[in-house]
C-alpha cells in the first residue's frame, strides 16, 4: 500500500492515478484536461516524488516541497503519508492527510476531507483506508482507525471508529447505516430522539 520504492512505480501509480480521474468525474474531458486542470492530480504527482525522496532518507527538502505542493494547490499531504494507485482527489482544496495515514488502492475523496490524528503521541494516529474508500465532502476521519475496503463516507460525517469493509457511514459522530448493500437501522436511543424532534 503505498509503498512506491523505485521510479518506475512512482510513474505507474501517476499513469492509475491519472487513469482514476478520468474513470471517476463524469466532468474530465480528457487526459489533457486533467493533466492541466486539476489540482487534486498535480497533488498526488508532486506527492509521489516527494514521497520517494523522504523514503529515501533526504531531511528537510521533502517537507518544504510538500508545503510548496499546499500551496499551490491547497491540498496538504504529509510526505511520510503512503498512497495507493489510482488516487484521486476531487476539487481538493482544504485536504488534509496526516503523517502515519494510510490510504489503499483506488480511493477517492473530496475538497475538505482530512484523514487527521487525535494524538499528540508520535507513533501511528492517523486513519487506515483499505482499497475502493469513498470519503465524502468535508469528512474527518480522526484517529488510528481503518476504513474497510469499498466503504463510504459521508459528507461532512467525523468518523471516530472503525468502518468495517462494504459499508456506508454517516454522520457525527458517524454511524453504519449500510452494509453490504441493506440498510442498518438506527439504535433505539435515535430513534428516539428523531421522534422528540
Ligand atoms: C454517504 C453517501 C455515499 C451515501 O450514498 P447512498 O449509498 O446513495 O445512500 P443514500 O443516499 O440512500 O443514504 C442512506 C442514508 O444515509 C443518509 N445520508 C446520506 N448521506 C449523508 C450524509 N452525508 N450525512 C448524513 N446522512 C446522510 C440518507 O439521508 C439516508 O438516510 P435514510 O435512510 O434515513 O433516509 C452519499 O450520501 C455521500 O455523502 N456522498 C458523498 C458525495 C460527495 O462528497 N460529493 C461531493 C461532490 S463535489
Amino acid at each position: 500500500m503505498g509503498n512506491a520504492r523505485t521510479m518506475d512505480d512512482v510513474f505507474s501509480a501517476i499513469g492509475a492515478d491519472l487513469r482514476a480521474a478520468l474513470d471517476r468525474d463524469p466532468a474530465a474531458r480528457g487526459a489533457a484536461d486533467v493533466i492541466l486542470s486539476y489540482p487534486g492530480f498535480h497533488a498526488i504527482v508532486a506527492h509521489r516524488f516527494i514521497h520517494a525522496l523522504h523514503r529515501s532518507g533526504l531531511p528537510l527538502l521533502p517537507r518544504w516541497l510538500s508545503n510548496v505542493n499546499r500551496f499551490l494547490t491547497g491540498i496538504e499531504i504529509h510526505p511520510n503519508a503512503r498512497i495507493g494507485r489510482g488516487f484521486f482527489i476531487d476539487h481538493g482544496m482544504g485536504v488534509v492527510i496526516g503523517e502515519t495515514a494510510e490510504v489503499g488502492d483506488n480511493c477517492t475523496i473530496y475538497q475538505s476531507v482530512t484523514l487527521g490524528g487525535t494524538s499528540l503521541s508520535r507513533g501511528k494516529r492517523h486513519p487506515t483506508l483499505g482499497n475502493n474508500v469513498t470519503v465524502g465532502v468535508g469528512a474527518a476521519v480522526l484517529g488510528n482507525i481503518t476504513i474497510g475496503d469499498n466503504a463510504k463516507i459521508g459528507g461532512g460525517s467525523v468518523v471516530v471508529r472503525d468502518v468495517p469493509a462494504n459499508a456506508t457511514a454517516v454522520g457525527v459522530p458517524a454511524k453504519i447505516v449500510m452494509k453490504d448493500g441493506v440498510a442498518v437501522s438506527a439504535a433505539p436511543e435515535e430513534e428516539t430522539w428523531s421522534w422528540v424532534i
